[in-house]
């Protein structure tokens, strides 16, 4: 865990999307409340807003097509390591997954334990995968929220870093729970990766704790 840094921890940011959480880093950086520096922007799928974000604050934007390494038993691996490549280039510090939607292989795993981190739409270990905000309204959920976790080989099951809740309205469809939950989500995403800058969390097997330089509930943050 980087502690007493004279420089910036370098991020790399990999996403597949719009990129809302890209963008709430960014702007976290941008506004002093987190202590890194984007060195590159990656994206498996060309032409996606959050690429276009990362041009427009003059981020290095990268597409890695996934194209030329399909229809081979090991793709994904060699497309990770064609990845992996380009975050040593960058002397990477830390992955942030932010609606990176390839499952990542052992190879990046094993490369970033703990310096890898993801968020998902709901409070784990309820609902990983695809759909989660209406599988919680579908189950009859009260609560959902989104969850900040570093990455391991199993999908959205690394250890819980920070979550944060949002009620369930009886009114509620998948999209506007979506965005009630995305709110949150930039919230907690920016504030996982300074505390990361910090050298505040420690992983114990499942648990991460965040060192307390003063009191707090960070772990819990809920909220409307
Ligand atoms: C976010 O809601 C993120 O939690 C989710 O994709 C969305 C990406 O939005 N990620 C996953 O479901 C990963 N399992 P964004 O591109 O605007 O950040």
């Amino acid at each position: 865990m980087p502690i007493n840094r004279t420089t910036p921890l370098r991020v790399a940011v990999l996403a597949s999307g719009r990129g809302s959480n890209l963008q709430a880093i960014i702007d976290a950086i941008e506004a002093g409340q987190v202590e890194a520096e984007i060195v590159c922007v990656i994206s498996n799928k060309k032409d996606v807003a959050a690429l276009e974000r990362a041009r427009k604050h003059g981020l290095k934007d990268l597409f890695i097509d996934p194209k030329p390494f399909a229809g081979r038993p090991d793709s994904r691996e060699t497309y990770d390591r064609a990845l992996l490549d380009v975050l040593q280039q960058h002397e990477v510090d830390l992955v942030l997954l932010a609606g990176y939607m390839k499952i990542v292989t052992a190879v990046l795993v094993t490369a970033y334990v703990n310096r890898m981190m993801n968020i998902h739409p709901s409070l784990l270990p309820s609902f990983p995968g695809l759909d989660v905000q209406k599988k919680a309204i579908d189950w009859g959920c009260k609560l959902a929220g989104c969850t900040v976790h570093f990455v391991t080989e199993g999908v959205d099951e690394g250890p819980i870093i920070i979550q944060a809740a949002v009620p369930i309205l009886d009114e509620d469809t998948p999209e506007t729970l979506a965005e009630r939950i995305l709110i949150q989500e930039h919230k907690i995403y920016p504030r996982a990766v300074q505390l990361f800058a910090e050298g505040r969390l420690k992983v114990e097997g499942r648990r991460v704790f965040i060192d307390a330089g003063k009191l707090t509930d960070e772990a819990i943050i809920s909220a409307v």
